[in-house]
């Protein structure tokens, strides 16, 4: 028997959900037709100077206009789902006044392709994309966005048929921090009392579109996408053991604790005490708004991550670890923490650690100390340096490997017992990859963005026999050995 044969393939629960996602701004462009008015993306990427190169959303992928040839895509990849989102400021882009046909109809013709393909559609409410002019007033920092999203979600709830599943938010957690207290994604602020208010507003709007979908349509099943970390200790030292428990507040506890338990954390309510206002803009009954039942719960997993306490970076280096940079803004060390690496390890071309055990180990906690609703892993994926060979094909060796690596911890989940239900590839397309623009490629299709062309990689043909067999075949050999 020779080592390829060591294990059989492993095989899938049947029924299991097999698609690959993509969001709004990132893949459609016609920023400016039928109607829409711009979101935040839409600022920060042409005045921040905070993306790489400059680039800007405004043609992306061009799904908008080519919207068919991609649901052809997902046809002969024989995925049974699609997970995309649906731009706010196509729909209500006066925020306040009418809906707007021609966004709708849009979305519309979208899901219209995918019943014709048999592709059960996953839209997401909310991939980032604020309406510019409710920024303007203030953004998730203020509670009024809330029930803006709200009338928002009505809107989409009542507007658009053929939708068994629906996700009001994508990661809250970046919306929230990466948004409004790191600075790196838009609206680009730095200030850590507007990351918890913005947490908080999040949340409520997540269970105000939780309330809308009961009341309008009870028949669909509703829920939402978090992108939780599993977070290690450097090292066994308290101070180090302090630091990751603080880190683990802030990207999960703070979103499943009043998700699923009905209540902040409160360590972290008092650790954002001194950033006003904090949690203080918490009302009487909103966490029982935000603990509305929801039917199951996405989950983003891109890679773990390693945390020390703040100050420790001799320490780390002493333990041999890299230390990165030192974050440019201050915001960062509320939490009192460093994020440290090991040499050697595989990252991806994001630098971010390859490392498919920490997908399990989550997937096994949300189940212990969580919930046993059904969960779905919403995105992951890789960027990788893919290029056109001459022969004029993309081969992308790596990020089947990596993939099979995670969908291997996902079958390791399955047997410990964890109700998963699904698997989404980020992405199906190379697309605009927020702060660092179109430099990083994380799709199963290439896109040359000079003329929209699309070129299946190969990790596009073998997730499509994937999709066919409902089972993970085993690697070859060669590219084990290799990555
Ligand atoms: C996630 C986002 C998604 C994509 C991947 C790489 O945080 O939800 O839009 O950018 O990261």
């Amino acid at each position: 028997m020779t080592a390829s044969h060591i294990s059989a393939p492993r095989r899938f629960p049947d029924g299991f959900m097999w698609g690959t996602a993509t969001a709004a701004y990132q893949i459609e462009g016609a920023v400016a037709e039928d109607g829409r008015t711009p979101s935040i993306w839409d600022t920060f990427s042409h005045h921040s100077g905070r993306v790489t190169n400059g680039d800007t959303g405004d043609i992306a992928c061009d799904h908008y206009h080519r919207y068919e040839e991609d649901l052809d895509l997902l046809a002969e990849l024989g995925v049974s789902a699609y997970r995309f989102s649906i731009a706010w400021p196509r729909i209500r882009p006066d925020v306040t006044g009418l809906a707007n046909e021609r966004g709708l109809d849009f979305y519309k013709r979208l899901i219209a392709g995918l019943h014709d393909r048999n592709i059960t559609p996953l839209p997401t409410m909310y991939h980032w994309d604020l309406p510019q002019s409710l920024e303007d007033v203030g953004g998730w920092t203020n509670r009024d966005t809330a029930y803006r999203f709200a009338d928002y979600a009505a809107t989409v709830l009542e507007r658009l048929d053929g939708i068994g599943k629906w996700t009001t938010f994508n990661e809250p957690w970046t919306s929230a921090w990466l948004g409004y207290a790191y600075g790196h994604h838009a609206p680009g602020r730095e200030d850590i009392g507007a990351g918890a208010s913005a947490t908080h507003h999040l949340l409520l709007a997540h269970g105000l579109g939780v309330e809308a979908s009961r009341a309008i349509r009870p028949e669909v099943e509703i829920g939402l996408t978090l992108n939780l970390g599993t977070l290690r200790s450097g090292t066994n030292e308290q101070v180090d053991r302090d630091a990751t428990w603080r880190a683990d507040g802030n990207q999960n506890r703070i979103w499943l604790d009043p998700l699923f338990r009905g209540s902040y954390p409160a360590d972290m309510v008092d650790l954002y005490s001194a950033y006003p206002p904090g949690f203080s803009v918490v009302q009487d009954g909103d966490m029982a708004t935000i603990s509305s039942p929801i039917d199951f719960l996405g989950v983003n997993f891109y890679g773990p991550g390693t945390v020390m306490g703040e100050g420790r970076e001799r320490e780390a280096r002493m333990a041999g670890y890299n230390v990165g940079p030192r974050p440019e803004s201050d915001a960062i060390n509320s939490l009192g923490t460093i994020g440290v690496s090991t040499p050697g390890r595989p990252v991806t071309a994001m630098d971010w650690e390859i490392d498919a055990s920490g997908l399990r180990e989550l997937l096994v906690r949300i189940k212990d100390e969580y919930t046993d609703i059904p969960l779905y892993i919403t995105e992951n994926g890789a960027a990788f340096a893919d290029y056109i060979g001459t022969d004029g094909a993309v081969r992308d060796p790596q990020r089947i490997r990596y993939l099979d690596q995670h969908l291997d911890a996902c079958l390791g989940a399955l047997e410990d017992g964890v109700n998963l239900k699904g698997y989404f590839i980020w992405s199906l397309l190379d697309n605009f990859e927020w702060g660092f623009g179109y430099s990083r490629r994380f799709g199963i299709v290439w896109i040359d963005y000079d003329t929209g062309r699309r070129i299946p990689k190969s990790s596009f043909h073998w997730y499509r026999g994937i999709t066919a067999n409902n089972e993970l075949p085993e690697l070859s050999t060669a590219l084990q050995a290799r990555y």
